[in-house]
C-alpha cells in the first residue's frame, strides 16, 4: 500500500513563493509516489480576525491555485477543512491529551501572542487542530516549510501519547522538509521568513502578482557588498536565499549553481533568478485564470475530496470515542 502524504495551507490572502516552494511544490513532487491529500486550512485562518466575504474568496482562489500549481486531482484528494465536522471533534479529544505547557512553548504561538496581546484561545490550540488534520487521515508524511516543523513534531508526540495511553490508533507522522526550500526568506530582510503578512511587501513575492513587479522585487533584493555567488546563509543570507529559490525551481544543486555562476556578478545572477521565477509564476497564472471560474469542475473535485476526507476521519473518530470510553 502507498504511504500517505498530507498538507494544508491557510486561505489568508494570495500565497507566496515561500508557500509554493515549501509546501505545494513538494506535494506536486510527491503526488507520483504517495497517496496525497491537500486541503484548505480555513479553520486555522480564523485564529485571527477575518472578513467573511474575503475569506470565502480566498478559499476559492486557493483551490484554483493548488490546481494551477500542478496538484493533479486524479492523484490527490483535495478538500476544505471546515466541511468535515469530525476534525474539530477529533481536535477536542486530542486537546484533552495535550498539555498547556507544550502549547505555550510553541515558537509560533510565542511570537504571535507577543505581537497581539488580545489573542484568542484558538491561537494557542491551533497546533492541536493541525494534529487532528494529520492524524485523522493516517498521514505518514507531512511536507511543510521550516516554520511548521515544530507543529508536526507535536502531532507526533500527541499520537505516540494517545497510542500508548489507549490503543494504537494513530500513524505517527513525519515532517518532510526540502533542503533548499525549507525557509524562503524576505527579499528585503533575508533574515526573516517570506510571509504574506510582512509589512514591507517589496520583500514578498505573491503568486498572482504582476510579473514585472516580481522581476523588479528580485532585481532589488538585498544582497551583500561582496560579489561572490556562494551559499552562506549566516554571512550572505540575501544571496543564499536567491540560490535557494533558484535551486528549488530548477532542481539544480547548490554546488551546481555556485559553479554555473562563478564568473557572474550579482546583477547577472539576479536576472537569471528573475527569469526562472517569472517563467514558473507566469505558467501558474495562466492556468489559474482558466480554472478559477469553472465552478462545476472545482465543485466536483471538492465534493469527491470531502466524501473521502469524512469517510476516513469518521472511522478514526469512532475508534477514538470507543477507546476513550465516551458515549453509550
Ligand atoms: P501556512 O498557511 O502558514 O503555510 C503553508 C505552508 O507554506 C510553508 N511556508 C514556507 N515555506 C518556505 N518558506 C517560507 N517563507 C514559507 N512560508 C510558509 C509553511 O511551512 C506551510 O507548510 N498550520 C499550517 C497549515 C496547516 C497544516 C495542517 C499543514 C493546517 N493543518 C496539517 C500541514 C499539515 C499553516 O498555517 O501553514
Amino acid at each position: 500500500m502507498k504511504k500517505i502524504s498530507l498538507t494544508g495551507l491557510q486561505p489568508t490572502g494570495i500565497i507566496t513563493l515561500g508557500n509554493y516552494i515549501g509546501s505545494i511544490g513538494q506535494m506536486v513532487e510527491y503526488q507520483e509516489k504517495y497517496d496525497s491529500y491537500i486541503f484548505i486550512a480555513d479553520m486555522h485562518a480564523i485564529t485571527i480576525n477575518q472578513d467573511p466575504k474575503i475569506l470565502k474568496e480566498n478559499i476559492k482562489s486557493l483551490i484554483a491555485l493548488y490546481l494551477a500549481c500542478g496538484i493533479d486531482p486524479e492523484k490527490n484528494t483535495i478538500y476544505i477543512q471546515s466541511e468535515n465536522p469530525y476534525v474539530a471533534n477529533i481536535s477536542w479529544l486530542l486537546e484533552c491529551n495535550t498539555y498547556y505547557g507544550e502549547l505555550s512553548r510553541m515558537t509560533q504561538f510565542k511570537d504571535k501572542s507577543l505581537k497581539n496581546k488580545n489573542f484568542t484561545s484558538g491561537l494557542l490550540t491551533y497546533p492541536v487542530l493541525m494534529a487532528a488534520d494529520i492524524l485523522s487521515m493516517n498521514a505518514d508524511y507531512v511536507p511543510v516549510g521550516l516554520d511548521q516543523k515544530q507543529h508536526v513534531e507535536l502531532a507526533r508526540d500527541i499520537a505516540e501519547r494517545f497510542n500508548k495511553k489507549y490503543k494504537k490508533i494513530f500513524v505517527v507522522p513525519e515532517p518532510i522538509l526540502k533542503d533548499s526550500g525549507t525557509k524562503i526568506t524576505d527579499l528585503q530582510d533575508p533574515t526573516k521568513k517570506m510571509s504574506k503578512s510582512s509589512e514591507n511587501q517589496k520583500g514578498v513575492i505573491k503568486l498572482l502578482e504582476d510579473l514585472n513587479i516580481i522581476r523588479k522585487k528580485i532585481m532589488s533584493a538585498t544582497t551583500d557588498s561582496e560579489m561572490r555567488i556562494v551559499y552562506d546563509m549566516e554571512n550572505k543570507p540575501g544571496i543564499s536565499n536567491l540560490i535557494n529559490i533558484y535551486s528549488s525551481l530548477t532542481k539544480k544543486s547548490i554546488k551546481e549553481i555556485e559553479e554555473e555562476f562563478k564568473d557572474s556578478n550579482y546583477g547577472n545572477f539576479k536576472s537569471k533568478v528573475a527569469d526562472v521565477v517569472v517563467d514558473t509564476i507566469s505558467k501558474i497564472q495562466e492556468r489559474y485564470y482558466e480554472i478559477l471560474n469553472n465552478e462545476e469542475y472545482l465543485n466536483k473535485i471538492l465534493d469527491e475530496g470531502k466524501k473521502k476526507n469524512i469517510e476516513v476521519s469518521k472511522k478514526i473518530y469512532e475508534e477514538m470515542i470507543e477507546c476513550i470510553g465516551l458515549g453509550r
